[in-house]
């Protein structure tokens, strides 16, 4: 794992721009998924399940169900540490 004292940063594919970049604390739990630590920072992700995977509204980057992953693994798998939400 990477070290923590870095940023996710959270781009924008319908307007082409960076919504936010958002540091990452090293005091998260570990269980924390990637969907609810992107809402606990303002950002809004689309969501009719309440997170349980079934309806893919939470998808980012295209391929990742975001109540799905932690933060955690979403930081292993993805070095970038980027973010893209297609509908904001
Ligand atoms: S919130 Fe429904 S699949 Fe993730």
């Amino acid at each position: 794992m990477q070290s923590l004292n870095q940023s996710i940063t959270v781009a924008g594919l319908a307007s082409q721009k960076i919504i936010k970049i958002i540091p990452i604390t090293n005091n998260l739990p570990p269980e924390l998924s990637l969907m609810n630590f992107l809402i606990a920072n303002g950002v809004t992700i689309a969501s009719s399940c309440g997170g349980v995977g079934v309806c893919n509204k939470c998808l980012l980057n295209r391929t990742v169900l975001s109540c799905q992953i932690t933060l955690l693994e979403f930081i292993d798998i993805n070095p970038s540490l980027r973010v893209e939400i297609s509908y904001l």
